[in-house]
Parts: structure tokens; C-alpha cells; sequence
């Protein structure tokens, strides 16, 4: 079995705002291990990236409360600890090092009064103060993600370039640190489809060659057929379905994943733009006290009266069968 590198344990984590508690996720447990591709899906709003912005403790605190849970990484050898007791000094060594991000706008991540040879490079020279041939380095890192003639076009400022080239070098730069994990949160989403495909294959490419560990959230059903090993799929704060994203494709064990993907016509494309799951999912200050998706869930329909309350008023525990992970009182 293989090392696990990032490992989620009941995690809840929720938002102070004008005196009101609001739980975002819940009760997230799961782990990653090295060279493992994960794919988070779920509709808006449901914690996706919530989630994977804590894993480096990216959320602003306040308004964010971490109320309970550990993110132990790296796990696996005597080094892991836990991210949520780190001292600010300690995060600052593994954010953009040891766990990287890239996100739909590059201009997050990209300042655009520099130029991309001197964004790269600072990350380098921060992961190693000593590092020679930075000017090697960048050009590489530049023409591994597919960026041409990387010797002139590292001299650009972001505005510079298209917004395919400025994902790449968003990539680029994600990669300077030689992370052990990629968190991509929608990498693509804003991309046309033949430079979503490059860029996709290109993260795919770097995993088999590195080992690191990647993270991909998407919208897109596709993609996680293609490329990801495992699927977690998150409703309403809630992880409700994990296992290897081809069974999952195959046999959907929770409702909401069956929802999710029948409400594609091919396990292939953008499930928001077709979305048609009747209803909305809740906002977290109108959580419902049982299942939270309760209200939306055909097989609870079809449930008798006293089947029904236990939907309505417990909310399911994450069953585990075989390697798969069920939040349900019924698919299990
Ligand atoms: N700073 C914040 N303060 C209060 N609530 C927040 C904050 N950030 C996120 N939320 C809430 O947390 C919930 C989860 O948001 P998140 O951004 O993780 O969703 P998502 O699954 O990434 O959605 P999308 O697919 O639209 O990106 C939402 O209800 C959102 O409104
Ligand atoms: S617990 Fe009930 S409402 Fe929730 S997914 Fe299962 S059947 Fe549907
Ligand atoms: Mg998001």
C-alpha cells in the first residue's frame, strides 16, 4: 500500500460571521497518499474549496474556526504533524513548498507587477537558498509545462500572456517548490477545452514522473473518469461518497452521486451547466437537522413514513465498505 502523505481526520470547520457560528464542512475525514490522484466534485457552495484551503491553513482566521479535527502532514514518517497546531513559522515552511496551489484565475496566484522569471524564481530560491542555475531552472519549469520559447517568455509580465500560458506558468510556479501535494482547485474551469485537456495531461504527467500527490477539484465528470485514481464527493459540507473514481463511475452508491451523475448524459461532461437536480443545495445556516440531502433525495421519496424520520432527523455516519466510504441510512 502506498504512503499516505496528507491524512484528514474529523475535520469541521466553520465561519464566524455577525455573531453567528456557520459550519462549512463537517466531520471531513480521508487521506491521500503519494503519486494518488483525488478529484473532489460536488455542486456550489458545498465545501470544496473551503476544504482544500485549510489543508495549508490558507483560510483567513478570524472569520474562519477550525472546530475540530487534525490535518497531519505529511503522514507516514516521524515529520507528519498536525497543520492545525503548527506555529505560523512552521506553515510558512510547507505552504507553496511542500503542499502547492493552483486555481482557476491565475491572478491569484500570479502578481502581475512581476515579471514570471522572478515570481518562479523566488519560489526556487525559497525552497533552497543555495540553489544555482535559477535562470536553468525557470526555463525548464517553463517548457515542461508547454510554455514556448521559455527563455524570452519568462521575461513577461502576466498580462502579457493568454490565459492558457498564464495558467502554465501558474503551474510553473506551483511546481518551483517540489510539492508533495497539489491541491488544483477548478485548474481548468476557465480554460477552453483542447487547453484543458493539455493542462490536465501535463498535471497527470508531472504526478507520474514526480510521485507527488495531486488534488483536483472539478466540475467537470470527465476529467475524474480520466485522470483522477480516487473520487470524494462532497454535498452540503459533508463528504458523502469516496472510493476509486471508477467504481464510483460504475456503481454510485449515494443518491446524490446517482443524482450527480445522471444528471450528465455522458460521464464526460460539465455537470453544472446541465445540472438538473431538482432544488438547491442549503446554505450552511440552513443546514437540516437529519441528512442534508433530505428534500432532494429521490430514494428517500420512495421510502415509507418511519423510514423517512430517520432521513429527516439523524444524520447518516460515513459508512465504510470494501474501499468505499457511504453517508447514507440507506445505500450502503
Ligand atoms: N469567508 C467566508 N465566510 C463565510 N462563509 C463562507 C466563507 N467562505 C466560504 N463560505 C461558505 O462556505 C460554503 C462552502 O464554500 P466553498 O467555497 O468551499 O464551496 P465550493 O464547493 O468550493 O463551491 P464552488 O463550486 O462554487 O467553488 C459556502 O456556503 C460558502 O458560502
Ligand atoms: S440518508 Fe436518506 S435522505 Fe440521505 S441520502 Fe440516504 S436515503 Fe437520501
Ligand atoms: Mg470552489
Amino acid at each position: 500500500m502506498k504512503e499516505k502523505i496528507l491524512q484528514i481526520e474529523n475535520l469541521s470547520i466553520a465561519f464566524s460571521v455577525g455573531g453567528e457560528i456557520l459550519p462549512a464542512v463537517d466531520s471531513l475525514s480521508f487521506s491521500v497518499s503519494k503519486g494518488e490522484i483525488l478529484a473532489i466534485v460536488g455542486e456550489s457552495g458545498c465545501g470544496k474549496t473551503v476544504s482544500c484551503l485549510s489543508f495549508a491553513r490558507l483560510l483567513p482566521e478570524p472569520p474562519t474556526i477550525y472546530t475540530s479535527g487534525s490535518i497531519i502532514f505529511p503522514t507516514g514518517t516521524s515529520a507528519g504533524k498536525n497543520i492545525l497546531s503548527m506555529s505560523a513559522r512552521e506553515i510558512r515552511k510547507i505552504r507553496g513548498k511542500k503542499i502547492s496551489y493552483v486555481f482557476q484565475e491565475p491572478s491569484v496566484s500570479l502578481n502581475p507587477v512581476f515579471r514570471i522569471y522572478d515570481q518562479i524564481a523566488e519560489v526556487i530560491c525559497l525552497r533552497d537558498d543555495e540553489a544555482d542555475d535559477v535562470r536553468e531552472e525557470v526555463i525548464y519549469l517553463l517548457s515542461k509545462v508547454g510554455i514556448p520559447d521559455p527563455a524570452s517568455k519568462m521575461k513577461a509580465y502576466p498580462h502579457e500572456l493568454s490565459g492558457g500560458m498564464q495558467q502554465r506558468a501558474m503551474i510553473a510556479m506551483a511546481l518551483a517548490g517540489k510539492p508533495d501535494l497539489l491541491v488544483a482547485d477548478e485548474p481548468t474551469t476557465a480554460l477552453d477545452v483542447t487547453i484543458q485537456a493539455q493542462i490536465l495531461e501535463l498535471i497527470k504527467n508531472i504526478r507520474d514522473e514526480s510521485g507527488m500527490a495531486v488534488i483536483i477539484v472539478t466540475h467537470n465528470l470527465g476529467i475524474v473518469s480520466e485522470m483522477a485514481d480516487n473520487v470524494m464527493v462532497m454535498y452540503a459540507g459533508h463528504l458523502v461518497e469516496k472510493g476509486p473514481a471508477s467504481d464510483i463511475a460504475k456503481s454510485p452508491l449515494h443518491p446524490y452521486t446517482k443524482a450527480l451523475i445522471s444528471a450528465v448524459p455522458q460521464f464526460g461532461h460539465e455537470m453544472e451547466k446541465l445540472n438538473t437536480i431538482p432544488g438547491t443545495v442549503p446554505s450552511p445556516s440552513k443546514y437540516p437537522k437529519g441528512c442534508r440531502f433530505y428534500g432532494r433525495c429521490s430514494l428517500a421519496d420512495s421510502l415509507g413514513h418511519d423510514e423517512k424520520r430517520l432521513c429527516a432527523e439523524n444524520i447518516p455516519i460515513l459508512h465504510e465498505t470494501k474501499a468505499r466510504f457511504c453517508r447514507c441510512h440507506y445505500s450502503k
